[in-house]
């Protein structure tokens, strides 16, 4: 009977599909959604409620049989009973049916999954890595980037992203500061929340938005040494100032999920740590959506030596607020006995299904499972020449120009003859990043291509060095290849007879992402080799630089006149770098994080702490906080980035000297573009809280404004100061200005130009 009852739902269903498709899913108010979660609760077995709390990754090949035995099995037949709420890595319309056919029709209560995916940077058509797309400092671009990703991503029967990574790192060697957006909490909280309307937009249940994941709760990327996973240990300051802001941002974006962490925090495993999930998202900050766990990171609490086995585990992750389990097999299989035995409160779990199954009626499941299930739009959305058009905008915005001595950029377009050098230079994988799960191999524009599209020029190439020996994976650094120089000799020919050198080098695109620290920030393998053998015979030298991280490259800016930092730039990199070559678009890139002289110098962020010893007192004092073998200053400072043009910052103006709460005052200042080409500043604003109840950083980015120009143009840019704009989380444990004397700064990097005082009074 009740099977007959499901059946006739879905005939019903079906036929509401079509119209269901075309408008949205989902209309219901807050309040109706609620009454409609409440009484499903209501129905729901202790079971079918921990069920929703189980996340699988994709266990059988759906367009073949399913599996007979094993824990596929096992899988395969609690996806049946209704004890799997939601699936990860299954894409792609026709399995994303298959599954959600079972959940919905063969289940008692027919409750839809959630089918998440690492849509990180672009879901097909891939767009710059997100450390990349910070570089353009242009929120409109960025939030543009993740409509194009949820755009593609829901057309393949996606419904949610584990998306942004909003953690903070200071630390070039861990390998994810890739998918990060740097080193500044007021910028990287801008892009979580442009990021979190891209993804998302206004209308979650429209069939082109996709709910987003802000993670990692939190600390990762504070781990020691920027070894991966690695432990974290920061005090209050540091959480509350400079790790939680971005998260809260993603909040205030309205973001449905968060994931927590692989890290402990202060001794406790951010996947158990109540603390953080309990207290500070769900209480302080009172979010009303839910926590993923990420993977299998409730198991990995007993290596953590938190928890002595997966029962104990289980208990300690959902008491602290972890709602479901992402690869644990811990909530399916332990926590029905746990509630049995009265270890966890059964409202423990209401509360986390509420979560889950609200976001499910947000995303319109419930009025149609099949929305994200459409092969016409999949055929026209993915790889759409609107997509590819919208990631070559990203990538071009995303090129940071590092240095322009001789002026050898922009290239002329006809008459030269030009050398390209390099295993990047035609490389089509490493472009796409190591987090590009659907797109396909080697689907990049390369360099090469890029610049062959310019016909004028001739151009000639030669690899110089081979990068990496064979399928680039999860063992790559031990295929840097660090032995065959073979093709060096080729590319000297070569360079001695052309007027430019282009040398494309870097790292591959699997160097950087998770599981990829480095130790060491030079140009991998031997390429450091290639380039001196060039330089030696001709000085004519563009530096193309492919990275997921800052590089130490001191050599190469001592001797190269022009560097150009492409990041891993994505399906169109190659495009983006030749028409920014070619000055067919002027870069206004700047850094989002601080290049190091040496890794010796990390962790290495402009807004750190004076110490007491800041200066050197007398000349050859050695009792100072320095290094007596590097400077304290970086290679490239925070916010750094040149143009074709220059730029020139005058007529610092402040309307008041002081204010109070309450009121206001503005800062401004003139922006003249001084040279030949029309071009883009980022307009970047500082201040100092120079004494407060806890020592403050040097200067802090405040605010920032993208100005246009055209040769010989002034504009006066300015920024209002308000008393929140210098809150921070103060010695009495609250948000709070504290009164006293504010430097501010303004500039075009953090290395600032001008300056001026002002003064907060009660
Ligand atoms: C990563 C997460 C990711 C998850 C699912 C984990 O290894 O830390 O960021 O979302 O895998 O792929």
């Amino acid at each position: 009977m009740k099977k007959k009852i499901v059946t006739l739902c879905f005939i019903f269903l079906l036929c509401n599909i079509n119209a269901q498709e075309k408008r949205g899913g989902n209309k219901d108010s807050k309040e109706e959604i609620k009454q409609k979660v409440a009484s499903l609760l209501s129905k729901m077995t202790l079971k079918e409620k921990i069920g929703q709390m189980n996340q699988y990754n994709g266990f059988w090949n759906v367009t073949g049989p399913s599996p007979k035995e094993g824990d596929g099995a096992k899988k395969y037949d609690n996806l049946k009973s209704g004890q799997v709420g939601s699936m990860l890595n299954v894409r792609g319309v026709e399995e994303v049916r298959r599954v959600q056919k079972i959940a919905v029709e063969e289940t008692r209560l027919g409750i839809p999954l959630i089918i998440g995916f690492d849509v990180i940077h672009g879901y097909k058509t891939i767009s710059p890595i997100p450390l990349a797309e910070a570089a353009s400092w242009d929120m409109d671009a960025i939030k543009k980037s993740a409509e194009v990703a949820a755009r593609e991503a829901a057309a393949s029967g996606i419904n949610w992203t584990f998306a942004p990574m909003v953690d903070i790192s200071r630390d070039a060697r861990w390998g994810r500061v890739m998918e990060g957006a740097g080193e500044d909490t007021y910028l990287a909280s801008k892009i979580a929340y442009a990021r979190v309307k891209g993804f998302q937009g206004d209308n979650l249940s429209a069939v082109y938005t996709i709910a987003a994941c802000a993670k990692h709760f939190a600390g990762y990327g504070f781990s020691e040494s920027g070894r991966d996973y690695n432990t974290v240990d920061v005090g209050t300051a540091t959480l509350r100032n400079v790790i939680f802001p971005p998260f809260k941002a993603a909040i205030d974006a309205d973001v449905k999920t968060f994931m927590n962490s692989f890290n402990e925090l202060n001794g406790v495993p951010a996947t158990g740590n109540s603390f953080l999930q309990r207290d500070v998202l769900k209480g302080e900050w009172n979010y009303k959506g839910f926590v993923v766990s990420d993977w299998g990171s409730i198991n990995e609490m007993i290596e953590h030596g938190y928890a002595e086995n997966k029962t104990q585990a289980s208990a300690i992750a959902v008491n602290a607020g972890s709602d479901m389990d992402m690869e644990s097999y811990a909530y399916v299989n332990h926590l029905e006995a746990l509630v049995c035995s009265g270890k966890v409160d059964v409202e423990k779990i209401n509360d986390a299904v509420k979560r889950i199954l609200t976001v499910k009626y947000e995303l319109g499941l419930f009025d149609n499972p099949y929305l994200y299930c459409d092969e016409k739009r999949e055929k026209e959305e993915i790889g759409s020449a609107k997509n590819q058009a919208e990631v070559l905008d990203m990538a071009k915005k995303s090129i940071v120009l590092l240095k322009n001595e001789k002026q050898l950029l922009p290239l002329p377009k006809k008459g030269q003859k030009i050398a390209v050098i390099g295993d990047l230079a035609q490389d089509k994988n490493s472009p796409l990043g190591s987090w590009r799960i659907a797109a396909d191999d080697n689907t990049a524009v390369s360099v090469l291509e890029g610049l062959n599209a310019y016909k004028g020029n001739k151009i000639s190439y030669e690899k110089g060095v081979v990068l990496a020996h064979g399928k680039t994976d999860f063992t790559l650094e031990t295929k840097i290849n660090k032995t065959d120089r073979a093709g060096i000799k080729e590319a000297v020919a070569l360079a001695a007879k052309n007027d430019v050198v282009i040398l494309v080098l870097g790292e591959n695109g699997f160097q950087s992402g998770e599981g990829r620290s480095r130790t060491n920030l030079d140009l991998p393998g031997l390429q450091q080799e290639l380039l001196e053998a060039v330089y030696k015979v001709n000085k004519n030298i563009v530096l193309v630089l492919m990275n997921g991280r800052p590089l130490a490259i001191n050599w190469a800016n001592e001797n190269i006149p022009s560097i150009v930092e492409a990041w891993h730039l994505g399906t169109q990199s190659g495009n983006a770098i030749a028409q920014v070559l070619y000055g067919d678009y002027n870069p206004s890139g700047k850094l989002p994080m601080t290049f190091p002289k040496s890794v010796g110098q990390i962790p290495i962020y402009y807004n750190y702490k004076s110490t007491g010893r800041p200066k050197i007192p007398a000349p050859n004092m050695v009792f100072w906080s320095h290094y007596i073998d590097e400077t304290n200053t970086p290679l490239y400072e925070f916010g750094y980035g040149l143009s074709y043009t220059n730029f020139k910052y005058s007529n610092l103006k402040l309307t008041k000297t002081y204010f109070k709460k309450g009121e206001n005052i503005t800062v401004s200042c003139t922006l003249t573009n001084t040279g030949k080409y029309e071009g883009k500043e980022v307009v970047q604003l500082y201040i100092q809280d120079k004494f407060a109840s806890i020592t403050r950083p040097v200067k802090e980015l405040k605010g920032f404004k993208i100005i246009s120009l055209k040769p010989g143009e002034s504009k006066d840019v300015s920024f209002v100061i308000d008393e929140k704009l210098l809150q921070f989380y103060s010695a009495n444990n609250k948000w709070e200005a504290e009164k006293g004397e504010f430097t501010v700064f303004l500039g075009g990097s953090s290395k600032t130009v001008l300056e001026d005082n002002f003064k907060l009074i009660n």
